[in-house]
């Protein structure tokens, strides 16, 4: 027996950075991606040279329609990609945009449209042009709201009867721990004070309501989201102190997510700001923008919970998704060390959905984990139950959700064919339902080959999540 609602988005998530290659091809210009060849949180270089030239995705620009083709043997309903905004603004600050660009997402959109998959655009996913970053230092600068408001006018122009469903920023909370890649800042992040990231923070605000803002106008049909990274931190004990540490890290994501839904700043921030001596600087009509865009659903990531400590250098620090937190002493974790919980992703959907009362739509989650290529009856394959195992416990308690009364639209497994991983740039970090032969030092044949999961999964939406299995008690 199904409890997901008839029309359920199914899919799976990738990211333009992260799987199209073709860097620098058909007029794109470089991103931020483009410099940091070691992944998010190591080294930035002045331009991509052979010596340091990060891994190039798996060639989804020139093998898009071998790869939906694949996503629709599956079932997929929604596909979510991202538009590599330079790709579509070589520098970000043109007036004219790149027609090949544009002409390349139209083809993609019509493949989709083939098989009747939407579309699910993520508008910036950490891929702010490089120009922006080193002329303008990114969104730390008010003119970047300018570009991104013509960027999005632009592909919503474009795209208005094509794409219906729309993220205006990637994990929008992750700007403080990643200010290059998240919101392509280019000073260095110990000469960044709190007041600058929540300033940068505020400018990416505004320009998420003036997109949603200006999509409604061009469709009012769009359906127009934020989108937060959601790692909810558990209390380490019972002292009431530990409850407010962890109800202080939570803050800090919510607030983005209170401010996309309700419109205004949360008076937890602003008590913050005032204690901290962080002045905001509104200009005229932001208050208002914030106030009447707000958007018509939340989604999110999620791969782990955390925990939080009022003294927490007596506990272990975990490894985890860019947020970081302490280790939970309950949990198991991946080969990466993120903390494995399933039951958290229906405190997150419950928490959100007590707090909004929106719809909500998972836009990633899934298992990074070294496969291994093994000869099966049908040819090459990879036995993955680690992977099963994995997602078959996220979407029970997704369903947990949906029984305890909260409106899920979707879910879209992250990477679900195999791309270069966000943190590290290693292709042998997979989530994929689809192998792709590269390895991390980009050798390869790029050649596609179904894992378990494929055709578990496909089972998944054939029976609308009636295939699930309750976990062992
Ligand atoms: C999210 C990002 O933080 O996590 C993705 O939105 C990323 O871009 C995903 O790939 C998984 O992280 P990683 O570091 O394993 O690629």
């Amino acid at each position: 027996m199904s409890v997901f609602p008839e029309n359920f988005l199914w899919g799976g998530a990738t990211a333009a950075n992260q799987f199209e290659g073709a860097y620098n091809v058909d007029g794109k210009g470089l991103s931020v991606q483009d410099v940091t060849p070691d992944g998010g949180f190591g080294r930035v270089t002045e331009e991509p040279t052979p010596d340091n030239l990060k891994l190039e995705g798996i060639d989804f620009y020139h093998r898009y329609k071998e790869d939906i083709a694949l996503f629709a043997e599956m079932g997929f309903k929604v596909f979510r990609l991202s538009i590599a905004w330079s790709r579509i603004f070589p520098k970000g600050d043109e007036t004219e945009p790149n027609e090949a660009g544009l002409q390349f997402y139209d083809d993609v959109f019509d493949e989709l449209a083939k098989y009747g998959i939407e579309p699910l655009v993520t508008l910036s996913h950490y891929e702010t042009p490089l120009h922006l970053a080193r002329e303008y230092n990114g969104w730390a600068n008010r003119k970047l709201i300018d570009f991104y408001a013509r960027y999005v006018r632009t592909v919503f122009t474009r795209y208005k009867d094509k794409v219906k469903y729309w993220l205006t920023f990637n994990e929008i909370n992750s700007l403080f721990s990643l200010p290059f890649i998240s919101g392509g800042i280019a000073t260095p992040k110990e000469e960044l004070s709190e007041s600058d990231l929540y300033q940068a923070a505020h400018h990416e605000l505004v320009a998420s309501a003036l997109a949603t803002k200006i999509g409604h106008e061009i469709n009012p049909d769009f359906q127009i989201g934020c989108m937060v990274l959601a790692m909810p931190a558990y209390p380490m004990t019972a002292h009431p102190l530990d409850q407010l540490a962890a109800r202080d890290y939570e803050n800090h994501n919510y607030l983005f997510s209170d401010i996309h839904a309700r419109g205004e700043y949360p008076g937890y921030a602003k008590r913050y700001f005032k204690e901290h001596g962080i002045e905001i600087e509104f200009a005229e009509g932001d208050r208002e923008l914030l106030k009447e865009h707000t958007v018509d659903f939340i989604s999110f990531s999620y791969y782990m919970s955390v925990a939080a400590a009022h003294n927490p250098e007596d506990y272990t620090s975990g490894k985890g998704n860019i947020l970081g937190g302490l280790s939970n002493p309950y949990l198991e974790a991946s080969e990466w060390g993120w903390q494995i919980d399933p039951v958290g992703l229906r405190l997150v959907l419950n928490d959100f959905y007590d707090r909004y009362q929106l719809p909500l739509f998972i836009v990633e989650n899934g298992l990074g984990a070294k496969d291994q290529l093994v000869d099966g009856p049908d040819g090459p394959t990879v036995e993955d139950d680690y992977r099963i195992d994995y997602l078959n416990q996220h979407l029970y308690q997704v369903g947990e959700a949906i029984k305890d009364g909260v409106d899920v639209m979707g879910y879209t497994t992250w990477g679900c064919i195999d791309l270069v991983s966000a943190s590290t740039a290693e292709l042998s970090k997979r989530y994929g339902f689809i192998y792709v032969d590269r390895n991390d030092d980009g050798e390869g044949t790029l050649s596609r080959y179904k894992k378990h999961s494929f055709d578990w999964y496909k089972e998944v939406i054939e029976t609308n999540g009636g295939s699930l299995q309750a976990p062992d008690a």
